[in-house]
Protein backbone atom coordinates (compact mmCIF):
# COMPACT_ATOMS: atom_id res chain seq x y z
CA UNK A 1 0.00 0.00 0.00
CA UNK A 2 1.75 2.92 -1.35
CA UNK A 3 1.22 6.00 1.20
CA UNK A 4 2.73 9.14 -0.91
CA UNK A 5 0.45 11.20 -3.10
CA UNK A 6 0.32 9.14 -6.18
CA UNK A 7 -2.04 10.75 -9.70
CA UNK A 8 -3.09 7.51 -10.42
CA UNK A 9 -3.38 3.87 -7.83
CA UNK A 10 -1.03 0.95 -8.17
CA UNK A 11 -2.52 -1.14 -11.35
CA UNK A 12 -2.07 -4.27 -9.96
CA UNK A 13 -4.95 -6.48 -11.68
CA UNK A 14 -5.68 -7.91 -15.52
CA UNK A 15 -8.52 -5.27 -15.19
CA UNK A 16 -6.21 -2.31 -15.15
CA UNK A 17 -4.91 -2.00 -17.90
CA UNK A 18 -7.71 -2.02 -20.36
CA UNK A 19 -9.76 0.50 -17.95
CA UNK A 20 -7.15 2.81 -18.39
CA UNK A 21 -6.25 2.35 -22.12
CA UNK A 22 -10.03 3.49 -22.89
CA UNK A 23 -10.42 6.17 -19.97
CA UNK A 24 -6.82 7.68 -20.97
CA UNK A 25 -8.09 7.18 -24.41
CA UNK A 26 -11.23 9.28 -24.02
CA UNK A 27 -9.53 11.78 -21.60
CA UNK A 28 -6.81 12.62 -24.32
CA UNK A 29 -9.34 12.59 -27.13
CA UNK A 30 -11.85 14.97 -25.37
CA UNK A 31 -8.73 17.12 -24.40
CA UNK A 32 -7.94 17.30 -28.54
CA UNK A 33 -11.22 18.14 -29.34
CA UNK A 34 -11.67 20.70 -26.76
CA UNK A 35 -7.95 22.33 -27.68
CA UNK A 36 -9.18 21.98 -31.23
CA UNK A 37 -12.65 23.41 -30.94
CA UNK A 38 -11.62 26.26 -28.71
CA UNK A 39 -8.79 27.16 -31.18
CA UNK A 40 -11.15 27.31 -34.15
CA UNK A 41 -13.26 29.26 -31.75
CA UNK A 42 -10.29 32.34 -31.37
CA UNK A 43 -9.08 31.91 -34.90
CA UNK A 44 -12.65 32.80 -36.44
CA UNK A 45 -13.26 35.05 -34.32
CA UNK A 46 -9.96 36.85 -34.99
CA UNK A 47 -10.45 36.17 -38.58
CA UNK A 48 -13.92 37.49 -39.18
CA UNK A 49 -14.33 40.56 -36.62
CA UNK A 50 -16.01 43.41 -37.46
CA UNK A 51 -14.21 45.62 -39.87
CA UNK A 52 -12.22 43.03 -40.96
CA UNK A 53 -11.88 43.23 -44.89
CA UNK A 54 -12.80 39.38 -45.86
CA UNK A 55 -14.60 37.92 -48.09
CA UNK A 56 -17.91 36.74 -46.49
CA UNK A 57 -20.01 35.39 -49.48
CA UNK A 58 -18.83 31.74 -48.74
CA UNK A 59 -20.79 31.50 -46.43
CA UNK A 60 -22.07 27.22 -45.66
CA UNK A 61 -25.48 26.44 -45.20
CA UNK A 62 -26.56 24.81 -41.57
CA UNK A 63 -27.54 21.54 -43.34
CA UNK A 64 -23.90 21.19 -45.08
CA UNK A 65 -22.03 21.55 -41.98
CA UNK A 66 -24.05 19.76 -39.92
CA UNK A 67 -24.40 16.62 -41.96
CA UNK A 68 -20.54 16.58 -42.41
CA UNK A 69 -19.79 17.21 -38.89
CA UNK A 70 -22.27 14.09 -37.88
CA UNK A 71 -20.54 11.81 -41.09
CA UNK A 72 -16.96 12.68 -39.36
CA UNK A 73 -18.13 11.92 -35.87
CA UNK A 74 -20.19 8.93 -36.44
CA UNK A 75 -17.35 6.11 -36.88
CA UNK A 76 -15.50 7.59 -34.43
CA UNK A 77 -17.99 7.64 -31.99
CA UNK A 78 -19.13 3.76 -32.98
CA UNK A 79 -15.55 3.08 -32.53
CA UNK A 80 -15.65 4.27 -28.69
CA UNK A 81 -19.07 2.63 -28.29
CA UNK A 82 -17.72 -0.85 -29.24
CA UNK A 83 -14.53 -0.24 -27.23
CA UNK A 84 -16.43 0.63 -24.22
CA UNK A 85 -18.57 -2.36 -24.53
CA UNK A 86 -15.72 -4.30 -25.45
CA UNK A 87 -14.40 -3.48 -21.82
CA UNK A 88 -17.60 -3.84 -20.38
CA UNK A 89 -18.36 -7.26 -21.01
CA UNK A 90 -15.17 -8.29 -20.13
CA UNK A 91 -15.62 -6.23 -16.06
CA UNK A 92 -19.27 -8.15 -16.47
CA UNK A 93 -18.06 -12.08 -17.07
CA UNK A 94 -16.50 -13.81 -14.65
CA UNK A 95 -14.13 -16.11 -15.91
CA UNK A 96 -14.99 -19.78 -15.66
CA UNK A 97 -13.42 -21.60 -12.90
CA UNK A 98 -13.07 -18.44 -10.28
CA UNK A 99 -12.39 -18.62 -6.86
CA UNK A 100 -15.35 -17.58 -5.37
CA UNK A 101 -15.81 -15.51 -2.32
CA UNK A 102 -18.56 -14.53 -0.81
CA UNK A 103 -18.84 -10.91 0.91
CA UNK A 104 -21.67 -9.50 3.38
CA UNK A 105 -20.77 -6.13 4.45
CA UNK A 106 -22.90 -4.58 7.12
CA UNK A 107 -22.78 -0.65 8.60
CA UNK A 108 -19.22 -0.26 8.64
CA UNK A 109 -17.20 -3.72 7.98
CA UNK A 110 -16.57 -6.07 5.00
CA UNK A 111 -17.18 -9.54 6.24
CA UNK A 112 -15.53 -12.14 3.54
CA UNK A 113 -15.65 -15.75 3.95
CA UNK A 114 -13.71 -18.05 1.80
CA UNK A 115 -15.19 -21.66 0.14
CA UNK A 116 -13.34 -23.17 3.11
CA UNK A 117 -15.25 -21.26 5.36
CA UNK A 118 -12.22 -19.02 6.64
CA UNK A 119 -13.79 -15.57 7.75
CA UNK A 120 -12.10 -12.17 7.40
CA UNK A 121 -13.44 -8.74 8.15
CA UNK A 122 -12.17 -5.65 6.61
CA UNK A 123 -9.15 -7.49 4.76
CA UNK A 124 -9.24 -10.01 2.09
CA UNK A 125 -6.61 -12.36 1.18
CA UNK A 126 -6.52 -13.65 -2.25
CA UNK A 127 -3.94 -15.55 -4.30
CA UNK A 128 -2.35 -13.61 -7.55
CA UNK A 129 -2.74 -14.99 -10.85
CA UNK A 130 -5.94 -16.43 -10.22
CA UNK A 131 -9.77 -15.39 -11.05
CA UNK A 132 -11.66 -14.36 -8.10
CA UNK A 133 -15.32 -13.85 -8.13
CA UNK A 134 -17.24 -11.93 -4.99
CA UNK A 135 -20.97 -12.52 -4.44
CA UNK A 136 -22.24 -9.61 -2.44
CA UNK A 137 -25.04 -9.33 -0.73
CA UNK A 138 -25.69 -6.61 1.88
CA UNK A 139 -27.10 -7.04 5.16
CA UNK A 140 -28.38 -3.79 5.46
CA UNK A 141 -28.04 -0.44 3.22
CA UNK A 142 -26.61 0.36 0.13
CA UNK A 143 -22.24 -0.24 0.25
CA UNK A 144 -19.70 -0.40 -2.56
CA UNK A 145 -16.89 -2.50 -3.08
CA UNK A 146 -13.83 -0.44 -4.54
CA UNK A 147 -10.69 -1.07 -5.36
CA UNK A 148 -9.24 1.16 -7.10
CA UNK A 149 -5.54 -0.64 -7.77
CA UNK A 150 -7.45 -3.42 -9.66
CA UNK A 151 -9.94 -0.78 -11.33
CA UNK A 152 -12.84 -2.34 -10.07
CA UNK A 153 -16.04 -0.88 -8.06
CA UNK A 154 -19.45 -2.57 -7.35
CA UNK A 155 -22.50 -1.85 -5.70
CA UNK A 156 -23.02 -4.18 -2.69
CA UNK A 157 -27.20 -3.99 -2.47
CA UNK A 158 -29.73 -5.50 0.24
CA UNK A 159 -32.02 -8.05 -1.48
CA UNK A 160 -29.61 -8.52 -3.87
CA UNK A 161 -27.00 -10.62 -5.39
CA UNK A 162 -24.60 -9.03 -7.45
CA UNK A 163 -20.74 -9.72 -8.36
CA UNK A 164 -17.65 -9.10 -9.54
CA UNK A 165 -14.48 -10.56 -10.62
CA UNK A 166 -10.49 -9.66 -10.91
CA UNK A 167 -7.36 -11.27 -11.39
CA UNK A 168 -4.75 -9.78 -9.35
CA UNK A 169 -1.20 -9.61 -11.06
CA UNK A 170 1.36 -8.15 -7.99
CA UNK A 171 1.61 -9.41 -4.90
CA UNK A 172 0.81 -6.63 -2.22
CA UNK A 173 -1.73 -4.89 -0.35
CA UNK A 174 -4.32 -2.36 -1.70
CA UNK A 175 -6.85 -0.45 -0.25
CA UNK A 176 -10.61 -1.21 -0.30
CA UNK A 177 -13.05 1.44 0.46
CA UNK A 178 -16.68 1.58 0.45
CA UNK A 179 -17.93 3.80 -2.04
CA UNK A 180 -21.46 4.69 -1.70
CA UNK A 181 -22.80 6.82 1.53
CA UNK A 182 -23.87 4.50 4.24
CA UNK A 183 -24.27 6.02 7.25
CA UNK A 184 -21.85 8.09 9.91
CA UNK A 185 -19.07 5.66 9.67
CA UNK A 186 -18.99 5.30 5.75
CA UNK A 187 -15.61 7.04 5.67
CA UNK A 188 -14.35 4.35 8.04
CA UNK A 189 -15.37 1.60 6.22
CA UNK A 190 -12.29 0.63 4.84
CA UNK A 191 -10.41 -2.45 4.85
CA UNK A 192 -7.55 -3.86 2.61
CA UNK A 193 -6.46 -6.49 -0.10
CA UNK A 194 -3.63 -8.45 0.87
CA UNK A 195 -2.64 -10.08 -2.74
CA UNK A 196 -0.29 -13.11 -1.97
CA UNK A 197 1.36 -15.78 -4.43
CA UNK A 198 -0.39 -18.92 -4.79
CA UNK A 199 1.78 -20.98 -2.63
CA UNK A 200 1.50 -18.48 0.61
CA UNK A 201 -2.21 -18.02 -0.21
CA UNK A 202 -2.87 -21.63 -0.20
CA UNK A 203 -0.89 -22.21 3.60
CA UNK A 204 -2.85 -19.00 4.63
CA UNK A 205 -6.25 -20.78 3.61
CA UNK A 206 -5.76 -23.45 5.27
CA UNK A 207 -5.13 -22.22 8.66
CA UNK A 208 -8.74 -22.06 9.44
CA UNK A 209 -10.15 -22.22 12.39
CA UNK A 210 -11.96 -24.78 14.20
CA UNK A 211 -15.15 -21.84 13.63
CA UNK A 212 -14.88 -21.76 9.79
CA UNK A 213 -16.98 -24.48 8.78
CA UNK A 214 -17.22 -24.68 5.17
CA UNK A 215 -20.45 -22.79 3.98
CA UNK A 216 -22.27 -25.64 2.37
CA UNK A 217 -21.56 -27.69 5.76
CA UNK A 218 -23.27 -24.80 7.67
CA UNK A 219 -25.58 -24.95 4.59
CA UNK A 220 -26.84 -28.77 5.62
CA UNK A 221 -27.41 -28.34 9.35
CA UNK A 222 -29.49 -25.18 8.38
CA UNK A 223 -31.11 -27.28 6.32
CA UNK A 224 -32.23 -29.83 8.73
CA UNK A 225 -32.61 -27.45 11.34
CA UNK A 226 -35.24 -25.51 9.28
CA UNK A 227 -36.56 -28.64 8.43
CA UNK A 228 -36.92 -28.09 5.11
CA UNK A 229 -36.02 -32.05 4.26
CA UNK A 230 -39.24 -33.20 5.45
CA UNK A 231 -40.91 -31.74 2.37
CA UNK A 232 -37.33 -31.10 -0.27
CA UNK A 233 -36.26 -34.90 0.56
CA UNK A 234 -35.02 -36.64 -1.92
CA UNK A 235 -36.14 -40.12 -2.79
CA UNK A 236 -38.63 -41.61 -0.56
CA UNK A 237 -41.74 -43.57 -0.83
CA UNK A 238 -44.66 -40.83 -1.12
CA UNK A 239 -44.30 -37.82 -3.34
CA UNK A 240 -42.46 -35.22 -1.90
CA UNK A 241 -44.37 -31.90 -1.17
CA UNK A 242 -41.47 -30.20 -2.52
CA UNK A 243 -39.72 -30.72 -5.50
CA UNK A 244 -35.87 -32.43 -4.89
CA UNK A 245 -33.24 -30.34 -4.48
CA UNK A 246 -30.52 -32.84 -6.29
CA UNK A 247 -28.92 -31.45 -9.42
CA UNK A 248 -30.87 -28.53 -9.83
CA UNK A 249 -28.19 -25.78 -9.55
CA UNK A 250 -27.90 -23.91 -12.81
CA UNK A 251 -30.42 -26.20 -14.52
CA UNK A 252 -33.76 -25.08 -16.19
CA UNK A 253 -37.16 -25.01 -14.13
CA UNK A 254 -40.31 -25.56 -14.91
CA UNK A 255 -43.04 -22.95 -13.88
CA UNK A 256 -46.29 -23.57 -12.61
CA UNK A 257 -46.73 -20.23 -14.75
CA UNK A 258 -45.84 -22.33 -17.64
CA UNK A 259 -42.48 -20.46 -17.72
CA UNK A 260 -39.18 -21.88 -17.21
CA UNK A 261 -36.44 -20.16 -14.88
CA UNK A 262 -32.71 -21.31 -14.75
CA UNK A 263 -32.12 -22.21 -10.99
CA UNK A 264 -29.26 -19.73 -10.49
CA UNK A 265 -28.43 -17.73 -7.26
CA UNK A 266 -31.25 -15.31 -7.64
CA UNK A 267 -33.63 -17.35 -8.25
CA UNK A 268 -32.96 -20.37 -5.24
CA UNK A 269 -32.74 -17.10 -2.85
CA UNK A 270 -36.04 -15.89 -3.79
CA UNK A 271 -37.48 -19.48 -3.56
CA UNK A 272 -36.40 -19.18 -0.20
CA UNK A 273 -37.47 -15.90 1.12
CA UNK A 274 -40.72 -15.67 -1.17
CA UNK A 275 -41.67 -19.39 -2.43
CA UNK A 276 -45.07 -18.23 -3.70
CA UNK A 277 -43.05 -15.68 -6.42
CA UNK A 278 -42.34 -18.35 -8.54
CA UNK A 279 -43.27 -22.56 -8.15
CA UNK A 280 -42.11 -25.55 -9.57
CA UNK A 281 -44.76 -26.90 -12.13
CA UNK A 282 -46.55 -29.59 -10.49
CA UNK A 283 -46.12 -28.66 -7.08
CA UNK A 284 -48.65 -26.89 -4.67
CA UNK A 285 -47.12 -22.93 -3.24
CA UNK A 286 -47.75 -24.24 0.30
CA UNK A 287 -43.74 -23.95 0.96
CA UNK A 288 -44.26 -20.94 3.92
CA UNK A 289 -41.91 -17.52 3.77
CA UNK A 290 -38.61 -17.27 5.48
CA UNK A 291 -38.52 -13.54 4.59
CA UNK A 292 -36.78 -12.28 7.83
CA UNK A 293 -35.80 -15.67 9.72
CA UNK A 294 -32.74 -16.31 8.05
CA UNK A 295 -29.51 -14.12 7.33
CA UNK A 296 -28.42 -13.42 4.37
CA UNK A 297 -25.05 -15.61 5.44
CA UNK A 298 -27.95 -18.07 6.83
CA UNK A 299 -29.64 -17.53 2.59
CA UNK A 300 -25.90 -18.10 1.00
CA UNK A 301 -25.23 -21.54 3.29
CA UNK A 302 -27.95 -22.96 1.87
CA UNK A 303 -27.27 -21.71 -1.32
CA UNK A 304 -23.95 -23.76 -0.79
CA UNK A 305 -25.92 -26.36 0.46
CA UNK A 306 -28.10 -26.80 -2.57
CA UNK A 307 -25.40 -26.07 -5.24
CA UNK A 308 -23.35 -29.24 -3.32
CA UNK A 309 -26.24 -31.71 -4.02
CA UNK A 310 -25.53 -30.53 -7.51
CA UNK A 311 -22.35 -32.71 -7.66
CA UNK A 312 -23.57 -36.06 -6.51
CA UNK A 313 -23.73 -38.93 -9.50
CA UNK A 314 -26.48 -38.51 -11.44
CA UNK A 315 -29.42 -40.73 -11.17
CA UNK A 316 -29.59 -43.25 -13.77
CA UNK A 317 -32.07 -42.00 -16.60
CA UNK A 318 -35.48 -43.06 -16.84
CA UNK A 319 -35.33 -44.42 -13.02
CA UNK A 320 -38.30 -47.15 -13.12
CA UNK A 321 -40.75 -45.64 -10.01
CA UNK A 322 -39.25 -42.26 -8.87
CA UNK A 323 -42.05 -40.81 -7.11
CA UNK A 324 -41.26 -37.01 -7.17
CA UNK A 325 -41.79 -34.54 -9.52
CA UNK A 326 -38.47 -35.12 -10.79
CA UNK A 327 -39.33 -36.38 -14.27
CA UNK A 328 -40.98 -33.41 -15.43
CA UNK A 329 -37.84 -31.83 -14.83
CA UNK A 330 -35.59 -31.82 -18.18
CA UNK A 331 -32.79 -33.12 -16.44
CA UNK A 332 -30.22 -33.58 -19.44
CA UNK A 333 -31.04 -29.68 -20.56
CA UNK A 334 -28.64 -27.43 -18.54
CA UNK A 335 -24.84 -28.15 -18.18
CA UNK A 336 -23.70 -28.51 -14.56
CA UNK A 337 -20.77 -25.55 -14.67
CA UNK A 338 -20.85 -25.43 -11.43
CA UNK A 339 -19.65 -27.67 -9.24
CA UNK A 340 -17.24 -25.64 -7.15
CU1 LIG B 1 -20.60 1.18 3.40
CU2 LIG B 1 -20.28 3.44 2.68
Amino acid sequence: MNTEFQLFPDAASTTARPVDQLYLSLVAFSAAMSIFVAALVIYLAIKYRRNNDVDRTQRPTHASTEITWMLLSLPVLVFIFIWGAKVCFFLLRSPDGAMPITVVPKQWMWKFQHANGRREIDTLHIPVGQPVRLTMVSQDVIHSFFVPAFRIKRDVLPGRYTDVWFEATEPGQYRLYCAEYCGTNHSRMVGKIVAMTPGDFAAWLSGASGDDEPPQVAGEKLFEQLQCASCHRAGGDAPARGPSLEQIYQRPQPLASGETVVADDAYLRESILRPAAKVVAGYQPIMPTYEGQISEEGVIQLLAYIKSLGSVEPAPPAAAGTPTGEATVPQGAGRLEDQR
